[in-house]
């Protein structure tokens, strides 16, 4: 079998599995497969797969139509210029989340060494992007998963920054610690009741931890606030991630725990996004 004629058996097994990229997809697949780019592959049509790549194919093709992310067979993900290895025990970093980055390059000064808290840090992706633009600051990555915190150290090791970053497995409500100029946080916001009706990909594959905020989808959010308040210094700023839904409610905490709020800062599809405050009192 040549190339062209696994892509298209991919595509076709994808299609009626209802997967909507499944050209794109089966190229990625095969890709992998066979270690090689998607262009080398599309210009080596009538090249042969052995019995090897079929069965690997084969493999990552009933994973995909069991609606695994792509993210997740591939074992990595872009966001924003760089690339993060990902697997389940990490939430895929999302396009969404880059303006919590555009807001926090606004806020460095490239020369300027701050000290950054990144809560519920994931894959990493927040603060890894964030110190290969301001390489003079320093952070703390933590999350109460010891399965992403591992994940987290792996990719601050490809970018080259395990010494400037350090990692803490921890319940953010437990830490204590020196202040910190800024701190980053995309926490889990989905009503439980929500849980259920997000897409099979996420749904099955992303670990709940990473999603659920509880009933009102709030618990982490309220968690993350009054914690920043103790572990900002005075006119240190939090930057955090909310859903749509969240907005007014961490308004008024926000303001109650004595921070100024700066800026709302919708995404690229419109929806508010991240709130941008200042710690004043
Ligand atoms: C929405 S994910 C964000 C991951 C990454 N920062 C990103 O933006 O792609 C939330 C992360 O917070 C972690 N987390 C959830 N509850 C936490 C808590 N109470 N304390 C610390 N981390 C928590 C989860 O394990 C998960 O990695």
């Amino acid at each position: 079998m040549n190339y062209q004629e696994i892509l298209e058996i991919g595509s076709r097994n994808l299609k009626i599995n209802n997967i909507k990229n499944f050209n794109l997809e089966s190229e990625l697949i095969l890709s992998k497969v066979l270690n090689k780019s998607r262009e080398q592959i599309l210009i080596n049509f009538r090249n042969f797969v052995n019995k090897n790549h079929i069965n690997k194919f084969n493999k990552y093709l009933i994973r995909r139509i069991k609606k695994e992310p792509m993210a997740y067979i591939l074992g990595f993900k872009y966001f924003w210029k760089y690339k993060f290895l990902v697997n389940n025990s990490v939430l895929i970093p999302r396009p969404d989340t880059e303006v919590v980055i555009e807001e926090s390059l606004k806020l460095l000064k490239i020369n300027k060494s701050k000290k950054i808290l990144d809560i519920g840090t994931g894959s990493g992706c927040i603060v890894i992007s964030l110190l290969n633009e301001r390489p003079k600051c320093k952070a703390t990555a933590l999350d109460l998963s010891r399965k992403a915190i591992k994940i987290a150290k792996t990719n601050a090791k490809l970018h080259h920054l395990e010494n400037k970053i350090e990692f803490i497995n921890m319940d953010i409500d437990k830490y204590s610690s020196n202040k910190y100029d800024l701190i980053l946080s995309n926490p889990p916001y989905v009503k439980d009741i929500n849980l259920n009706r997000l897409d099979d990909d996420i749904k099955f594959h992303e670990p709940k931890l990473a999603l659920s905020g509880g009933l009102d989808g709030f618990s982490e959010i309220k968690k993350v606030i009054k914690k920043s308040r103790k572990l900002l210094k005075n006119n240190g700023t939090l930057i955090i991630e909310i859903g749509n839904e969240q907005k007014s409610k961490s308004i008024i905490l926000l303001k109650e725990n004595g921070f100024y709020i700066n800026k709302v800062r919708k995404d690229y599809s419109g929806k508010d996004r991240c709130i941008v405050s200042t710690k004043i009192s």
